[in-house]
């Protein structure tokens, strides 16, 4: 099983069309240690030709032609996408289903009941699509337990994990909480038993999503902020980290200590990824003390065009 990295930084891209931080400032000057991302998606694939793509980001179109290995060119009409699935009905998340219209077929799409009422009232691509390619609506079950295979997918199985994050700003249930508004993603290779969690958007720790953490061979999981007043202390927002249903790194002391850094601390798996960085995060300096204090906790961040063997 492979997991290619499509897109790793949060929603808006690093750089931010708008943004002038001190990171996107750097990476726009071309400065060393600052590496330009696409927004959140990952492809997952068991035979090289046929992929599952989890999240479909505004950046798809350039994230695709950035990826050849996901297009086979088997026809005149062809891609090696043979099905979409997404964490949460987030604008990051969602907006490049637009891009994917002209297919030859009805889009295959997996999300959760509560990600397709979102998509089918405050951002209706659904009935978009309707006129287009048009698109076949598998649900993802919410329970924790049932997993999902897919058709191209031989041997892998799919455990969508209920998470505790936010639903996007013009979903109804932004402040009224629904179990599927977002999951995490358990990806198991069942030929060699390996599994890799993805959790873009883990807004708070549960004891039950930990147990499932442990049992994750590879995590890959949410690094959009380092602190939880990062965007409050730029005053690019009054919100902070956990009101955007995010899990910050660390805690006001800047230690690794209170955050994700700490819990992931605790866990055994081989490799741990942060994935979905907002561009103001400092991780984003390669040569910068938060990202040296991440490699001394052994925790990696994601780049695009990332590969996990699995
Ligand atoms: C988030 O993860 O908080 C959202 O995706 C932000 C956005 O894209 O608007
Ligand atoms: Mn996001
Ligand atoms: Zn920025």
């Amino acid at each position: 099983m492979k997991i290619r990295v499509l897109g790793s930084a949060a929603g808006g891209g690093f750089p931010q069309w708008n943004c002038n931080c001190h990171n996107c400032s750097a990476v726009r000057a071309g400065r060393h240690g600052f590496t330009a991302r696409t927004q959140s998606s990952i492809a997952v694939t068991a035979n090289g030709d046929d992929w599952l793509l989890v999240n479909a980001s505004p950046d798809i179109l350039q994230q695709l032609k950035q990826n050849p290995q996901l297009q086979p060119a088997r026809a005149q009409r062809d891609t090696g996408v043979v099905a979409t699935m997404l964490m949460d009905a987030q604008i990051d998340h969602v907006t490049g289903l637009l891009m994917m219209r002209e297919g030859q077929r009805p889009m295959e799409l997996y999300c959760t009941g509560s990600v397709w009422e979102d998509l089918s009232n405050g951002l209706p691509l659904a009935m978009t699509l309707s006129h287009y390619c048009g698109v076949n609506w598998s649900p993802l079950p919410t329970d924790g337990i049932t997993e999902v295979q897919i058709p191209h997918l031989e041997g892998l199985s799919f455990l969508p994990i209920p998470l505790i994050s936010k639903a996007p700003p013009y979903s109804p249930n932004r402040y009224s909480p629904r179990v599927g508004d977002n999951v995490g993603l358990m990806i198991c290779n069942r030929n060699t038993g390996r599994k890799a969690l993805y959790a873009p958007g883990l807004g708070e720790m549960t004891p039950e999503l930990e147990a499932v953490m442990r049992q994750a061979d590879t995590l890959l999981v949410d690094g959009t902020f380092w602190t939880e007043d990062e965007m409050i202390r730029l005053g690019f927002s009054a919100k902070p980290a956990a009101d955007m249903g995010h899990l910050p790194q660390t805690g006001p002391q800047g230690d690794g200590r209170g955050g994700m850094i700490e819990l992931l601390d605790r866990m055994p798996a081989d490799r741990k990824i942060l994935i979905h960085i907002n561009n103001t995060n400092p991780i984003l300096d390669e040569t910068g003390p938060q990202r040296a204090l991440l490699a001394r906790h052994g925790i990696e961040v994601a780049f695009d065009g990332m590969e996990i063997d699995l």
